[in-house]
């Protein structure tokens, strides 16, 4: 994966001319600014750092203070690494709050314990050769230590890193720790958000006598189609977050309505359709994107691609498709499960209802990723099956 730069100075790079220096901290300071994840803005960092002083490696460290650990995220796909907060330089340089600035570390002797410990015993299992080394700690708007920047070898003739580089790379430091505050800040609203709805969506559920693994299966359901219709894993985990919301209008409804055992009357089944603009009313003011994505979820659940559902009986790409994916994803977990009014059908008649109302009920498209995904589906199904609640008491059978 690495190439080693120092078997060959065939290789070796230019420092950056100021204007492309200007062009890097450009692009990469829009791109973070649209960025909300906080494991890609910890990597478009780490990226920016690397350009700008044209090093080999450049790591964004994060201190959790809890786990007394250092995190980062270094590739796509990649688990988060960690290591505890006082190993190596970069523990070193946290635990002090103190730059480090290196030339060689196999020749260094003021920082050689911890570079015995962290960089060089690395090196030992991995065959890289560290030489140049540079670790600047930055801070938080509190003023507390939140993290550090840390960039190994320099690809340039000199091999060294020079002033410029620790200049530049504490200015990329400094920018760093604003922005990751924000990313963290971002991501503390975001999981609360996530919390208040999935309790939200089982408290819906929960009146209705359905358990909290209905509003997870739907959650999963809906992930796993607007992943097959090719929307990005993240539009796909907004989904999954929202649509446990679709029933939550159900608080408002009557007891008697809602858990009669039998078949509702016309007037009943009238009250009950309120339910989609009771949930939409209770969502649709927030200004976070997550709950304006769930009041969509919750509007629009019943509508139908023929335009007979309901409240509105808009159709076929009127509906948003985040409709359309809870739609069906909501009544296949319906069918396959007791309800007070009903028995939980079996696959194959709900297959056969799915095929016949493809384009009536249903979006065409979504049913057929639907059947493309149905082997994960089920494996969903089992594993937030009804019968592997912990508490048994809460299922009605
Ligand atoms: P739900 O139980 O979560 O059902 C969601 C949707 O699944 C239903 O929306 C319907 O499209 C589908 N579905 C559920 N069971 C059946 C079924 O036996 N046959 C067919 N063909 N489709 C089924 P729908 O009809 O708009 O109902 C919305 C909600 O109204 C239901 O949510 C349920 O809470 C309530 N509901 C509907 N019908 C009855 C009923 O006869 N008795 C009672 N007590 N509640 C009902
Ligand atoms: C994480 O464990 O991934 C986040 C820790 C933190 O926010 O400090
Ligand atoms: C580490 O991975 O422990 C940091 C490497 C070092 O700077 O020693
Ligand atoms: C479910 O969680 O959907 C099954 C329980 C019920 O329908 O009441
Ligand atoms: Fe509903
Ligand atoms: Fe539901």
């Amino acid at each position: 994966m690495e190439q080693d730069h120092f078997t060959t100075n065939s290789t070796f790079k230019k420092d950056l001319e100021p204007e492309d220096m200007l062009r890097v901290i450009f692009d990469y300071a829009s791109k973070i600014a649209n960025e909300r994840l906080l494991d890609n803005v910890l990597m478009l960092m780490a990226d920016m750092g690397r350009e700008m002083i044209v090093s080999d490696r450049c790591t964004v460290w994060l201190l959790d203070t809890q786990k007394n650990e250092l995190w980062s995220k270094v590739a796509h796909g990649l688990d988060e690494i960690r290591i505890p907060s006082s190993a190596g330089l970069v523990g070193y340089a946290v635990t002090n709050d103190q730059a480090v600035f290196i030339h060689d570390a196999y020749t260094n002797e003021e920082y050689k314990s911890y570079l015995q410990n962290g960089a060089i015993r690395t090196d030992q299992q991995t065959g890289y050769r560290t030489k140049a080394l540079m670790v600047i700690p930055f801070r938080n708007s509190q003023g507390e230590i939140m993290g550090a920047y840390q960039a190994i070898n320099k690809l340039t003739a000199s091999e060294q890193f020079s002033d410029k580089d620790m200049e530049y790379l504490t200015l990329a430091s400094s920018y760093a720790g604003k922005s990751l505050e924000s990313a963290l800040l971002t991501m503390e609203i975001e999981e609360t958000q996530k919390e208040i709805i999935f309790r939200m969506g089982e408290i819906g559920e929960s009146r209705s006598k359905e358990t909290g693994n209905h509003v997870k299966r739907v959650a999963e359901y809906s992930y796993l189609l607007a992943l097959e219709l090719g929307m990005t894993q993240e539009e796909a985990e907004l989904l999954k977050i929202a649509s446990p919301m679709h029933d939550i209008g159900k608080v408002a409804i009557p007891d008697a309505v809602l858990n009669k055992p039998g078949k509702l009357t016309e007037d009943e089944f009238k009250l009950m359709q309120n339910h989609t603009l009771i949930g939409y009313n209770l969502l649709r003011n927030s200004t976070r994107y997550i709950l304006k994505t769930a009041a969509v979820v919750a509007y629009e659940h019943h509508e139908k691609w023929n335009g007979r559902g309901y409240p509105r009986g808009i159709k076929g790409e009127e509906i948003h498709i985040y409709g359309r994916i809870t739609a069906l994803a909501d009544v296949f977990d319906a069918l396959g499960s007791d309800r007070v009014y009903k028995k939980a059908w079996e696959l194959d008649r709900i297959l056969r209802l799915f095929q016949e109302e493809r384009g009536e009920h249903f979006d065409p498209d979504v049913v057929d990723a639907f059947f493309k995904q149905l082997p994960a589906i089920l494996r969903v199904r089992e594993q937030y099956s009804d019968a592997a609640l912990a508490n048994p008491i809460e299922t009605n059978t």
